[in-house]
């Protein structure tokens, strides 16, 4: 254990404050500045992954498989594959409060994301299938909320964290882009331009739908790391003040 933490240490080199060579330093619970940058800057530092804590990259991020009915109306299903996303580590942190009272924290990210995957676009209702590339660029806002708990192990207390709700909305257009071989194919299908009028009434929310359960997809593993950190280190690697 003490060659293993004097690697983090290494590896993490210029924290002056670190405890247990976390890669942050403690901040009081009422601190929320302080937490913020200590979860901005655990993105960063972490956005590679770190194998050694099975903490997972998180820019670029890869999400193996989605399928997404965007319209069950129109008959229109989305199947992603190996949708790479970028832009998570630099995502913004607009606000982080711990409720001790519910054992609640709330934690709200703000993030500009690009994705390009492999899509495979159905239109149910006329069996017809077209394959190509989708991207997007967009901003994300998260709202993750968590149960929390202190559970003691051995010589310290840890942060035992439940998520409860993750919540997404995309804020203003998105830019998507198909690649021009499908966007051609799509523009010359009989069936396909039938369902263009329908469309192009909501296509911003249908868009939006379909980039937030892309997010949420994303943010599960931003979720999942966060899990895993606070199992690695107790709890007085994260604060001063409330780990008793
Ligand atoms: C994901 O996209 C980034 C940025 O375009 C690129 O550098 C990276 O190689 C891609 N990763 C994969 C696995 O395709």
């Amino acid at each position: 254990m003490a060659v293993f933490r004097s690697l983090l240490v290494l590896a993490f080199a210029g924290c002056v404050l670190c405890k247990f060579g976390a890669p942050f330093e403690p901040c009081d619970k009422d601190d929320v500045k302080c937490l913020i940058t200590a979860i901005e800057s655990f993105f960063v530092k972490s956005s590679n992954g770190i194998p050694d804590i099975d903490i997972k990259a998180i820019d670029p991020l890869i999400i193996p498989e989605l399928k997404y009915e965007v319209d069950p109306d129109m008959g229109l299903l989305f199947e992603f594959k190996n949708i790479n996303v970028t832009g998570l580590k630099n995502q913004q942190v607009s606000d982080f409060q711990w409720a001790s009272a519910t054992k609640s924290t709330v934690l709200k990210t703000k993030a500009v994301l690009n994705i390009v995957g492999d899509v495979k676009i159905s239109l149910t209702k006329n069996n017809k299938v077209f394959n190509g590339v989708y991207s997007a660029s967009y901003t994300a806002l998260g709202n993750l909320q968590y149960g929390v708990s202190l559970v003691r192990k051995g010589d310290f207390a840890y942060i035992d964290i439940e998520p409860e709700v993750n919540s997404c909305e995309i804020i203003e257009e998105p830019v998507i882009s198909l690649d021009s071989g499908l966007q051609n194919v799509i523009d010359n299908d009989a069936d396909a331009r039938a369902l263009k009028p329908s469309f192009e009434t909501k296509k911003v929310t249908l868009r939006k739908n379909t980039l937030c359960r892309v997010t949420e997809a994303a943010y599960a593993t931003v979720i999942q790391n966060i899990k895993t950190i606070t199992k690695v280190y107790p709890c007085l690697a994260f604060f001063n003040n409330m780990c008793y």
